[in-house]
């Protein structure tokens, strides 16, 4: 690793959403800590960040949403009534899920105003350094986590690195675009961001999934509180700022991507984790030959 590049050592988790996709479940319940598999949505995330070294994990939450944070808790009644039962494999399971000490930070969106805004919210806590930033409605399935593979690519370029993922061209219409300068097949070195272009006028087929390493000048851009599409305050809006004026790849990750903010995609991922869990993954794969 060059050593002019300062580590990245803390991770923002946006989590003060609606998530009006899912609702009447999420009238009340957190869209994060929906289930994929055996644990919830955020949880999925906080074990990739680990994994890629991550030292301190910030939550911007808001209204109905202390669920998060408590799903992280050291919880003394259900150790002790797992350990007189002899649930081991249980108790890890739960002791896995727990949260060390001086590790968790949470910071409030008192309104839900867009992305960019929930980020800016973490402004004081990340303060002048590289940081994270983990959507937990985008799950990748990997041996190496998403986050830990865009470390490696940090490593070598600094800057600011974002996941990207090819879309057919026929849907460019429905995300942000890049612009490329340079491509090596795996990495590219992006000079320009376009909202929703008409597959025609596409420069690219690449689109960025909710994994970004960004340097702390975004937030002096978010500090405006600009609006944008959807009249909210967008990341990509602040983004587009620090290109042409500090390095900005996109990596091309390794593994399964899954939408898990829409019905379709939390399904599909629940089917893929669940089919891989050694427990109940012969018996879901016979559920979906029944149904085929
Ligand atoms: P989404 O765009 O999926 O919005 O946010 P949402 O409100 O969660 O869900 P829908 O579209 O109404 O179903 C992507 C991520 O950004 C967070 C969300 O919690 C989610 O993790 N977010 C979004 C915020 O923290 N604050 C916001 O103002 C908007």
């Amino acid at each position: 690793m060059n050593k002019n590049i300062k580590p990245v050592r803390k991770a923002v988790f946006p989590v003060a959403g609606l998530g009006t996709r899912f609702l009447p479940a999420t009238k009340e319940m957190p869209k994060e800590m929906l289930p994929i598999n055996d644990r919830p949505l955020i949880q999925h995330v906080v074990e990739e960040a680990r994994a890629a070294g991550i030292e301190e994990f910030i939550f911007v939450t808001g209204r109905h949403k202390n669920m998060l944070e408590e799903h992280f808790d050291f919880q003394p009644e259900l150790e002790s009534t797992l350990i007189s039962r002899n649930k081991d494999a249980m108790l890890k399971k739960v002791r896995d899920s727990e949260m060390p000490a001086g590790k968790l930070f949470t910071t409030r969106q008192p309104k839900p105003l867009g992305l960019g805004h929930a980020v800016w919210c973490a402004h004081k806590l990340v303060g002048n350094e590289p940081f994270a930033i983990i959507l937990p409605d985008d799950l990748v399935d990997y041996k190496e986590g998403c986050l830990a593979q865009m470390i490696n690519t940090y490593n070598e370029y600094g800057g600011n690195v974002v996941a990207v993922k090819d879309v057919p061209r026929a849907e460019t219409s429905k995300y942000g675009i890049l612009d490329i300068e340079s491509d090596n097949g795996t990495e590219v070195s992006i000079r320009g961001l376009v909202e929703k272009p008409d597959p025609a006028d596409a420069p690219s087929t690449l689109s960025i999934i909710g994994r970004y390493i960004l340097q702390p000048e975004v937030f002096e851009h978010l500090s405006a509180f600009e609006t944008g599409a959807g009249d909210e305050i967008q990341l990509t809006d602040a983004m587009a700022k620090l290109l042409g004026r500090q390095a900005f790849h996109g990596l091309r990750f390794k593994g399964n991507h899954f939408d898990c903010g829409s019905r379709l995609g939390f399904i599909a991922a629940n089917i893929a984790y669940s089919l891989k869990d050694p427990e109940i993954g012969d018996g879901v794969g016979k559920i979906l030959k029944d149904y085929s």
